[in-house]
């Protein structure tokens, strides 16, 4: 997705070789015309596949994963990952371990709002090791619903989880797939649909 491509090499700061910070439109201030530009994509991408619900994980998945909801016309669930004080029981939860910040943290959806027959449609923002989309996968498992795919915004195709995930099926749809982080440059996969 070129503009996606553009804004990352325009606004995004190459932190080390693993890292990329883009705190200027997707992690703390947010593009939302990019977001909605966003949503279009993953929802022409996921269009056919009869997905009856969107599910991110909080904070930084809400706006591209709304974006897609309100494209699709379907309603948007994020796990959370801090305990509320209103929701308190008939949860799945699932344990995410962060490599990047080495921390487990649990992660949690109501058992109202996924279904056994839903087909959800996974959206993060990044994907580095896939943990934290394994973990949804799993919340999706135990309400028995169906996962159709996940919409990725940017992944950072030199770590493993796009490879773990579509090994075992997965229909995994990345924006941008970024080959490289080396010399401060960003450096896309070229076969990566524009
Ligand atoms: P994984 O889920 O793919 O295994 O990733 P990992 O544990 O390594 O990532 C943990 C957090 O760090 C996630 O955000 C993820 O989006 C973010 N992250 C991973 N690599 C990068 C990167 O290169 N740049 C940026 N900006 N973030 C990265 P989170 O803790 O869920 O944060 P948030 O959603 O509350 O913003």
């Amino acid at each position: 997705m070129d503009l996606l491509k553009k804004k990352i090499q325009t606004e995004g700061k190459v932190l080390s070789d693993t890292v990329l910070k883009v705190d200027a439109f997707l992690n703390h201030q947010i593009d939302p015309v990019l977001m909605q530009e966003i949503g279009k994509e993953f929802a022409n991408r996921f269009r056919e596949k009869g997905i009856t619900k969107v599910l991110t994980l909080e904070s930084s998945g809400i706006a591209p994963a709304t974006m897609t909801g309100l494209e699709l016309g379907i309603p948007v669930i994020f796990a959370r990952k801090r305990q509320s004080l209103t929701l308190t029981d008939h949860l799945y939860t699932a344990e995410v371990y962060s490599f990047t910040k080495q921390v487990t943290s649990k992660v949690s959806v109501s058992q109202d709002f996924i279904k056994q027959g839903d087909n959800l449609l996974i959206i993060d923002d990044f994907l580095a090791n896939g943990q934290a989309a394994f973990g949804l996968i799993d919340i999706a498992e135990q309400a028995g619903a169906d996962v159709a795919g996940i919409g990725i915004v940017i992944e950072k195709g030199f770590q493993k989880g796009g490879q773990a995930l579509r090994d075992k099926g997965i229909c995994v749809e990345s924006l941008a797939i970024i080959d490289s982080l080396a010399d401060h440059q960003v450096t896309f996969k070229e076969e990566d649909h524009n």
